[in-house]
């Protein structure tokens, strides 16, 4: 039997972008270069050797995006500031020019009846900070603090939600542990020190939006939290993996965000690495701000098991044991490859792991709000002889893992809104403009925008707020 599912009117349909992935003009406005610039400019560090010099041309035609979006009838959209764009070297002068871009933006969305929801870190780190030591540097959690408190005065009460940091998961372990990321360091003592530098950077910067702004700011941080299953649940020792994965990836942000402190067992498991002595007396009252609410980013699960000690050991993303591991303090982990079906990224497609999480985090901390602040796919779309990309897979993924949410709420957890990711093809990082997320194309040879039918299907769901059976 089908059923329609139907949102409350104050439910949020947004759709998400970040600013290196789509802006381009990386040279112009002022803006200076930032660790993804020299990263992808270095050779072997993306698929194809692809930059985001150029990306969408978004800087150049956010007024043909800003329609779009209000086309899509979503109510929301959320984007990033790069740092290097408003403030060159990320400790000194500001750029006016960069400042204004971003002030233009807020108020075409405004205009458009969309609430800007901005991201004020996604990973396009000022390259003089990373030069200093970046996020292994203490200093850039205060820099981030400063810029931070500008942007709260700039962009001020036009805002909606201030978003901290983007999955700084990511930040820390790709960009520190493995280095498949920008900077593209490996060095697993570099990585918790950057995992700590990074929570106290948003602790520091949520504190000055609300001195600039007062408590009405809502403030917000987006994690990238891992789901993971034991590959065999009646295993008491791949029980204990589980709690080691998530004790390095996602405990290592709520615990000290939500929590004000870092997990005692993931201490003692890297005292031979490190005394964590660069978490400071009083640094834990800092990152433990009152979230307004907190964004969740969900792709895929991963599934774990204990290692027997035969063979190699397999990890995420095919990390061989003698490159650098995210997984620090968590050695004997390994990695089971999931059953399909998978998208591009070769992620398994498993909506029910969204409801899962939702309703641990629910349980965990059943006053936090939270929201979906990403959740997409890429396919390798087709542009038919009709000229539209009939993205039959991405549709279902969106659909599936809308229902996922619903059944979330259904069972009491506080979730108010949902950000497609993303609004346009993009800068996929390190795997560059080769996996499309869009549910708008991107022609890179001529920058036109073309709606797939899942950008039809979403802007259904977002101006009825009724999930089609
Ligand atoms: C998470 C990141 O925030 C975003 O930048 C990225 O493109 C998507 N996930 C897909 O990998």
């Amino acid at each position: 039997m089908s059923t329609t599912r139907t949102f409350p009117d104050g439910f949020v349909w947004g759709s998400a972008t970040a600013s290196y992935q789509i802006e381009g003009a990386a040279t112009e406005g002022g803006r200076g270069p930032s660790i993804w610039d020299t990263f992808s400019h270095t050779p072997g560090k993306t698929l194809n050797g692809d930059t985001g010099d150029v990306a969408d041309d978004h800087y150049h035609r956010w007024q043909e995006d800003v329609a779009h979006i209000k086309n899509l009838g979503l109510g929301a959209y959320r984007f990033s500031i790069a740092w290097p764009r408003v403030q060159p070297g990320g400790s000194g002068e500001f750029n006016e020019e960069g400042i204004a871009f971003y002030s233009r933006l807020v108020d075409a969305l405004i205009e458009a009846g969309v609430k800007p929801v901005v991201t004020l870190y996604h990973w396009d780190l000022p390259q003089e900070l990373e030069d200093a030591g970046g996020w292994a540097n203490r200093e850039t959690a205060y820099a981030f603090a400063r810029y931070a408190r500008r942007m709260a005065q700039e962009l001020g009460g036009r805002i909606d939600t201030w978003t901290t940091l983007n999955e700084p998961w990511c930040s820390a372990f790709l960009g520190y542990a493995s280095g498949v990321h920008a900077p593209g360091i490996v060095d697993a003592v570099a990585a918790l020190k950057a995992v700590h530098h990074l929570n106290l950077a948003h602790g520091l910067a949520a504190q000055e939006i609300r001195d600039v702004l007062g408590e009405a700011a809502k403030v917000s941080l987006t994690l990238n939290l891992h789901v993971f299953r034991p590959d065999d649940p009646s295993s008491a020792s791949d029980l204990d993996a589980v709690r080691k994965a998530d004790e390095i990836a996602n405990r290592t942000f709520l615990g000290p965000v939500l929590e004000g402190a870092y997990p005692a067992d993931l201490i003692a498991r890297t005292s031979g690495l490190t005394d964590w002595s660069f978490v400071q007396h009083g640094d834990l009252e800092i990152t433990n701000q009152p979230l307004d609410v907190l964004g969740v980013n969900y792709y895929s699960t991963a599934r774990v098991r204990t290692y027997a000690g035969a063979g190699e050991r397999q990890q995420a993303d095919g990390h061989k044991d003698s490159e650098g591991s995210p997984w620090i303090g968590a050695d004997d982990v390994e990695f089971v490859p999931q059953p399909g079906p998978y998208t591009a990224m070769g992620w398994n497609i498993e909506p029910a792991g969204l409801t899962d999480l939702l309703l641990s985090l629910h349980e965990t901390y059943p006053d936090q709000p939270l929201m979906i602040t990403e959740n997409g796919a890429a396919f390798d779309d087709v542009v038919s002889d009709d000229g539209r990309v009939h993205d039959d897979r991405r549709v279902a993924y969106l659909r599936d893992h809308v229902e996922a949410l619903g059944q979330a709420r259904d069972k009491g957890v506080d979730v108010r809104g949902y950000f497609a990711w993303s609004l346009l093809d993009n800068f996929e990082w390190a795997y560059g403009y080769d996996r499309r997320f869009g549910i708008i194309r991107v022609d890179y040879d001529t920058q036109m925008r073309t709606w797939k039918d899942s950008a039809y299907w979403y802007r259904k769901l977002a101006t009825t707020g009724t999930l089609p059976a």
